[in-house]
């Protein structure tokens, strides 16, 4: 019986809610602001990694905007993107959906053209390295207004090529999805798929918003759906995926300790739950790190992590033929992983 960790790892799992720029580890922002000579507010590896103690998301976004200001050439997001997918690729990641924030990018003058130019080439080498296959989606930032998203829209579809879908970041209270309607109405017309981050921060409302007036796809976290039963029981019954990011709510204080983290009770209730890293290099772990966490803090079988696993395939932009491929290989896996010891 091999340990939880190699059946984890072995399981085939897509990553679905992963910021690149929030996989921009200590060392390789130090690197690109030398490259640069870009003034980082930190002049150390441990003095980084010791600002990462945040009280909320809004005190980690601070800080993930002004690290991200090292990413300046198409090289920069080729390393980033590059080191993102061999780490999921040696933690059993056959699939990422990569979300990207233009915004953050152009508003300092790089150009749109050079993150997706250097993002893609980074994707298309893990796919030849790795077999590893990937989405792209482009977020806007909440915190901005929907005229600045509809210009990025239209940027967006310049590359259309390239990216699938779009979504929604950032400061979430005050920033309802409603705002957003007009824009993501536009990409739908366009042919794209869309997503957004809803109830972490904010209320089940802004998930009912998200689902209703963005008509999206997934919801990300959604953790905060629990205090409306009514939607817990829609979740359930359309299947809408939630990205949950356990690692991440409890650095930014959603759930004060993993014990007390709700995944287990959604994932019982059947919704298609789904565990992702978020901002891997701020909150302390990548996907296996996630999985293992909830494992270990709500006491998860084997049977729970496979059906983790197979939501995440499921709940992908993959074509039909993807997923049953994908899932065959996990549900051979987990009739092999789970034996009369169970652990
Ligand atoms: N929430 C909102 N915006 C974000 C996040 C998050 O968890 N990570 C990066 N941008
Ligand atoms: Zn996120």
């Amino acid at each position: 019986m091999g340990s939880m960790e190699a059946f984890v790892r072995d399981l085939p799992k897509a990553e679905l809610h992963l910021h690149i720029e929030g996989s921009l580890e200590p060392e390789l922002a130090l690197r690109l602001a030398r490259k640069h000579g870009a003034a980082l507010p930190y002049a150390s590896v441990e003095e980084l990694r010791a600002a990462y103690d945040f009280g909320n998301l809004q005190e980690f976004l601070d800080i993930y905007y002004a690290v991200a200001d090292v990413l300046r050439d198409a090289d920069d997001f080729h390393d980033l993107a590059l080191d993102y997918m061999r780490r999921a690729h040696e933690q059993g990641v056959v699939h990422a959906e990569i979300f990207f924030d233009p915004q953050t990018h152009t508003a300092r003058g790089i150009a749109f053209g050079t993150v997706v130019e250097g993002l893609s080439r980074a994707l298309i080498e893990a796919q030849h390295r790795f077999g590893m296959t990937h989405r792209l989606i482009a977020c806007f930032l909440r915190h901005l207004s929907a005229a600045d998203a509809m210009r990025t829209l239209n940027e967006v579809l310049e590359y259309r090529g390239a990216i699938t879908a779009v979504g929604l970041d950032s400061s979430e209270v005050g920033h309802p999805p409603s705002k957003f309607a007009a824009v993501f109405d536009r990409a739908r017309a366009q042919g794209l798929l869309t997503v957004a981050h809803a109830g972490e921060e904010g209320p089940p409302a802004y998930i009912h918003e998200a689902l209703d007036l963005l008509r999206v796809r997934r919801i990300d976290h959604g953790v905060r759906c629990e205090e409306d039963p009514e939607l817990v029981q829609r979740l359930a019954r359309e299947q809408i995926p939630l990205t949950v990011c356990p690692l991440s709510n409890v650095k930014l204080r959603v759930f004060d300790r993993i014990e007390h983290h709700n995944l287990k009770r959604l994932l019982d209730a059947g919704l298609r739950v789904t565990v992702n890293s978020d901002d891997p290099a701020y909150f302390g772990g990548y996907v296996l790190e996630n999985y293992l966490a909830v494992q270990r803090g709500l006491g998860l079988t084997r049977a729970h992590l496979a059906t983790l696993a197979r939501n995440s395939i499921e709940g992908s932009f993959l074509d039909d033929a993807a997923k049953r491929h994908w899932v065959a290989a996990i549900d051979a896996r987990a009739d092999n992983g789970s034996g009369p010891t169970g652990s």
